[in-house]
């Protein structure tokens, strides 16, 4: 996540399921006896920098739900061990995966209240950035939000609507919205601006950049806005989405998208910087920094 455009990342997950089999759906029992102390230490490095930052930057139902699962500070946690929290708070589950799986396969498994998380860990000279999703992002950074009701549901709709999606030749449109929420959303809140979204908490300095640098535009949430939004792949994001509420974004997102989809294949794409007339803006970003690079 977040490297830059000359970063080649090594064939980490080759390396890392060398000799594991996964069944059909991608799911894999978490090979526990193949995390190394190297790696644990890697996960209790990554988690203690984490959590020194996090307080006051993201939002409290992350920092309630790390807590509630009593997710392992100093090792990569037991899956199985968290899942007799989780399932109990909100009925998901985690099952473990070799890293990216096919859209389809990830849809079925979010639109039954599974969630995959890649079970190896990142080398610790790429603790600052991974092109490709770790247990540290998947877990860390995705898991403490299924605690709470309400983006419990949000995450389960996401799925049911990714399968129609992809039907209806959809999927950039809903991948955008993934990303400008699950994965870079803020949310406003009564002590201020707050993070919420998993690529942000799973990474030190985007943490801090995206509530703090004059760079970035931060403009408040709007679906078919985001849908038409493209967004950055090699750097920090151009512009965040500011949400009020969990609940507006489960609201926004309840209806059926197949009209939206309609109304939006004969309008253009939006720039991941450029700021429409429409936008409700927080933040003007000063651009300083900005890639040049081709948005994804
Ligand atoms: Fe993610």
């Amino acid at each position: 996540m977040n490297a830059p455009s000359e970063f080649v990342a090594p064939d980490i997950t080759a390396r890392k399921n060398t000799g594991l089999e996964h069944a059909a759906d991608f799911t894999l029992p978490q090979p526990l006896e193949r995390y190394s102390a190297e790696d644990h230490a890697t996960w209790a490095t990554l988690y203690r920098r984490q959590c020194a930052l996090l307080p006051g930057r993201v939002c409290d139902e992350f920092l309630d739900g790390l807590a509630a699962l009593d997710v392992d500070a100093d090792r990569v946690p037991n899956f199985e061990r968290l899942n007799e929290k989780l399932v109990a708070a909100t009925g998901w589950r985690l099952i473990a995966v070799p890293g990216l799986i096919p859209d389809e396969v990830f849809f079925e498994h979010l639109a039954n209240r599974r969630f995959p998380v890649t079970w190896w860990i990142r080398e610790p000279h790429q603790l600052d950035y991974l092109q490709e999703p770790d247990v540290f992002h998947d877990l860390f950074g995705h898991v403490p939000l299924l605690m709470n009701p309400v983006f419990a549901d949000y995450l389960q709709a996401y799925g049911q609507g990714g399968m129609k999606a992809k039907a209806l030749g959809a999927l950039p449109m809903l991948a955008r919205l993934y990303w400008y929420t699950v994965e870079f959303g803020l949310i406003v809140t009564p002590n201020g601006l707050r993070i919420y979204g998993a690529g942000i908490v799973s990474s030190q300095s985007e943490s801090v950049y995206c509530l703090e640098s004059a760079s970035p535009n931060r403009i408040g949430f709007d679906l078919e806005r985001i849908m038409r939004t493209r967004y950055r792949i090699d750097t920090f994001q151009k512009s965040y989405f500011v949400i009020d509420s969990f609940a507006q974004l489960f609201d926004a997102t309840a209806p059926d998208f197949t009209p939206i989809y309609t109304a939006l294949k004969s309008q253009e794409t939006i720039g991941a910087g450029d700021i429409v007339p429409e936008d409700r803006v927080l933040q003007v970003g000063d651009r300083e920094g900005w890639s040049d690079s081709a948005d994804a």
